[in-house]
């Protein structure tokens, strides 16, 4: 019997819309808080950073918004992805487990953050916006923007933290091939910047610091808007193409998903994945479905932090958002997953979270490398580390399928390659790689600063 491996849509049967949770929550997400005045925002606030369409996506209550037919063309570019079935890995574990994996790394940056980079891009586009600046970790989310700009004739400018900009040097390299400018963070372009160099030089950078920078040139310029890569509302909308995509794809591989797991940076990609199907356990259709969360040991917010109002960046120029948060001046420790290193989550999932529906686990690093290799000796493909993470627990499941002899179906979502991540693989393979614990102090340091709200 011929064994089908890869479920490919035709490029007609892509969705032609984006799924908004929103419509379908048990309870309204909490507001959103102006940094300033602690009050709820308005949409003028948003104006000078966002262009209006997408703030009006981002506090929408339809079900359903139509995807644009110059951005489908775009989209097209790269999508549908595959979904996999995971055969040689379920043989590896001997499990009687179902294992499928649908993979993002295709797309032209290698993750899936250019389903929003491109969407962004168009809007801004669209009103008449010359400029964006955006900050970005290891890289991924700078790249995929600058391949948006590229797209659309935007000019892109990306705030890199530092120790990444350092260590990455391919990323901004990429990022400048699509002609973007890229400054490491902080920098000397900005007021917060150049107050943070004063105190201190040598600086790593974060995250936090990278949006400042990234909010403050925004606002400071007449043509410019500010682009985030994660954790806002609109940003996940634009990602759950996946999802819609992969319940088709299911459907034609006859399965229905047991378990689904993903890693969460700021939330964007599982979230992509996870919410077209959460409304099947929300509507009580499928209640047992259970959707896993996976965050590094290193930066726990969602199994460690507490749900509270904090700020998204470290200067408190960002909207005040309520999720669970490892405070906005925390710095996680250098662990090679650069995208989930941010203090906080996107209010969605938190939201999610908070009503009992999706669960969260935490994982050391070194296990989870262990695991991309095992994924790349059998499956073929070299996951970035994020994606390692939700691998990791994938495995465990599967392991656990064998021990209970349960066919479980489990859907992995797949958010990126890692072929900018050698280095990292290479300190694994020569067994130099270190585990963090869970920094328990710096973390209590920084929930002493959240905002004081209400
Ligand atoms: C490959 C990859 N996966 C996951 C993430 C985490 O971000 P998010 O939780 O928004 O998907 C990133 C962020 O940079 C990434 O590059």
């Amino acid at each position: 019997m011929d064994k089908r491996t890869k479920f490919t849509l035709d490029e007609k049967e892509m969705p032609r819309y984006w799924y908004n949770i929103q419509a379908d929550l048990p309870e309204p997400l909490p507001p959103v808080l102006h940094p300033a005045t602690g009050k709820p925002v308005t949409p003028d606030d948003l104006a000078p950073l966002f262009p209006m369409e997408l703030i009006k996506q981002e506090v929408s209550q339809e079900r359903y918004i139509e995807i644009p037919e110059e951005l489908l063309a775009v989209y097209r570019t790269w999508r549908p992805t595959v979904l996999h079935r995971a055969y040689r890995l379920e043989k590896a574990l001997d499990t009687p487990a179902k294992i499928f994996f649908k993979y993002e790394g295709t797309s032209q940056a290698g993750s899936h953050k250019p389903n929003t980079a491109v969407a962004q891009a168009y809007y801004n586009k669209k009103e008449g916006v010359k400029r964006l600046t955006t900050e970005t970790g290891a890289g991924q989310w700078g790249s995929a923007l600058s391949m948006g700009g590229a797209m659309f004739g935007i000019e892109i400018k990306v705030y890199m933290v530092r120790i990444s900009y350092d260590q990455k040097p391919y990323r901004r390299i990429l990022m400048e091939t699509w002609g973007a400018k890229c400054v490491p963070s902080p920098s000397e372009d900005t007021k917060i910047g150049r107050e943070i160099l004063v105190k201190d030089p040598d600086c790593p950078g974060s995250l936090g610091i990278a949006i400042s920078e990234a909010i403050e040139d925004a606002a400071t310029h007449e043509d410019t808007k500010y682009s985030i890569g994660s954790v806002v509302n609109h940003v996940l909308l634009h990602q759950t193409i996946v999802g819609e995509e992969c319940r088709k794809q299911m459907e034609m591989a006859d399965a229905y998903p047991d378990i689904i797991v993903g890693n969460i940076g700021g939330g964007s990609n599982f979230a992509g994945q996870f919410l077209p199907w959460i409304r099947d356990k929300i509507s009580g259709a499928k209640p047992d479905l259970r959707i896993i969360c996976v965050e590094p040991t290193a930066a726990p917010s969602l199994t460690k932090g507490p749900y509270a109002y904090d700020f998204g960046d470290v200067a408190g120029l960002a909207p005040i958002l309520k999720m669970y948060t490892l405070g906005h001046t925390f710095v996680p420790p250098p662990i090679h997953a650069g995208g989930l290193r941010y203090h906080g989550m996107a209010p969605i999932i938190c939201h999610l979270h908070k009503l009992g529906l999706v669960e969260a686990r935490a994982e050391h690093q070194v296990g989870t490398f262990q695991a991309g290799v095992k994924f790349a000796r059998t499956e073929g493909i070299i996951s970035a580390p994020e994606p390692c993470h939700n691998i990791k627990v994938a495995i465990d499941e599967a392991l656990r399928c064998r021990e209970a002899g349960e066919a479980k179906t489990i859907l992995i979502a797949h958010s990126g390659h890692g072929h900018f991540d050698m280095a990292a693989y290479d300190e694994y393979l020569s067994g130099r790689l270190q585990d963090y614990e869970y920094p328990k102090e710096k973390i209590e340091e920084a929930l002493a600063q959240l905002p004081r709200v209400g």
